[in-house]
């Protein structure tokens, strides 16, 4: 049976009837890593320099939650090509902090205004809106202090690199998603598909991108041909990530994702299934996937989880 076609109670974004795909539906050698990038997360911030109220706002925006998507794309992405997996566990915490950071700040109440993430109250409903701003803060320093301390000898560079950019892309594309394109050169000229793909490549796509271009530096000795195959892998699956993001918020109820549904519409967002429509953009999710598994093909069965994860990720539910 294709991932396509199994079912459940919960329908999947790409129309299968009633898939219900979460992570625990991965197999044992995708999921596998799960338990120690946990414990490396919690010992990331057992070893903050902070005071106990903002440590246990940013335990709170980072522990025992969320699929750990990034740090999974880091991990395999390393074995991909041609590294052991715990080599990559330097990118793995200091992206999954980044991205903490990053749903907390959109979260507030002058980005989305949200009161339920990972299935709890928002950090700024939970402990406050200053201390919010402030933990936000802190998960995005702590992240770069991470590799300052863990990576690799001779490539903190060019990690810190990877990951600051991926950070200011992910911030534009907030900006565009939020205040809109004014003031962009030739911003008029530009259909709202276009205007999608740079908001989502942005908010979205470039932090998949680096997650796995850090995890495959952290591999001794991989090679540039390999980062290039798991960057084009990455812009295929950031987009459909994002995709799929946007059909769920309008497919799904906010109880079954952790987070609020039909919220994108009633802040007038731009999305792939207000511009498209849902069957328009199902089929872009399909494509995309088989991009995304194409561009792998040169590098051969290490790259496995990385195509398990591409499949699992055009249909999953949450
Ligand atoms: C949600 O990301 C925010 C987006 C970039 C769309 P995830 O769906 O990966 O959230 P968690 O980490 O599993 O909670
Ligand atoms: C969030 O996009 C992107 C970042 C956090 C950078 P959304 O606003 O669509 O994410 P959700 O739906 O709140 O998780
Ligand atoms: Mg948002
Ligand atoms: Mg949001
Ligand atoms: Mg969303």
């Amino acid at each position: 049976m294709s991932p396509h076609e199994t079912a459940s109670s919960h329908s999947s974004p790409t129309g299968s009837p009633g898939h219900s795909a979460n992570v625990a539906t991965l197999p044992a050698g995708v999921v596998g890593p799960l338990p120690t990038i946990e414990s490396h997360l919690r010992l990331a911030i057992e070893g903050a320099d902070a005071p106990a109220s903002l440590r246990s706002a940013m335990a709170y925006a980072t522990l025992d939650g969320g699929k750990r998507l990034r740090p999974l794309l880091a991990w395999h992405a390393c074995v991909a090509v041609g590294g052991e997996g715990p080599e990559s566990l330097p990118a793995c915490v200091a992206v999954e902090l980044i991205h903490c950071f990053s749903l907390v700040h959109d979260d507030l109440p002058a980005l989305d205004n949200d009161d339920l993430r990972r299935g709890r109250p928002t950090l700024h409903r939970h402990a406050g809106e200053a201390m919010a701003i402030l933990a936000g803060d802190a998960l995005l320093t702590h992240a770069f202090r991470v590799l300052a301390t863990t990576a690799p000898e001779g490539r903190f560079g060019a990690l810190a690199g990877e990951l600051a950019a991926a950070c200011e892309q992910m911030i534009a594309g907030q900006v565009l998603d939020t205040l809109g394109f004014g003031g962009e050169p030739e911003a008029e000229q530009r259909t709202d598909q276009q205007r999608l793909e740079a908001i989502h490549h942005g908010k979205t796509g470039a932090m998949l991108v680096a997650a796995l271009r850090m995890g495959g530096l952290c591999a001794d000795g991989a090679d540039p041909g390999g980062l290039d195959r798991l960057s084009e892998y990455g812009r295929s699956i950031g987009l459909m990530f994002q995709i799929v993001d946007d059909l769920l918020d309008v497919t799904q109820t906010s109880e079954h994702l952790g987070k609020r549904a039909g919220k994108d519409e009633e802040a007038g967002k731009l999305t792939y299934p207000r511009v498209l429509g849902v069957e328009r953009s199902r089929a872009l999710v399909r494509e995309l996937e088989e991009e995304s598994i194409a561009a792998l093909s040169p590098l051969g069965a290490p790259a496995e989880p990385l195509r398990a994860l591409s499949r699992y990720l055009a249909v999953r539910t949450r």
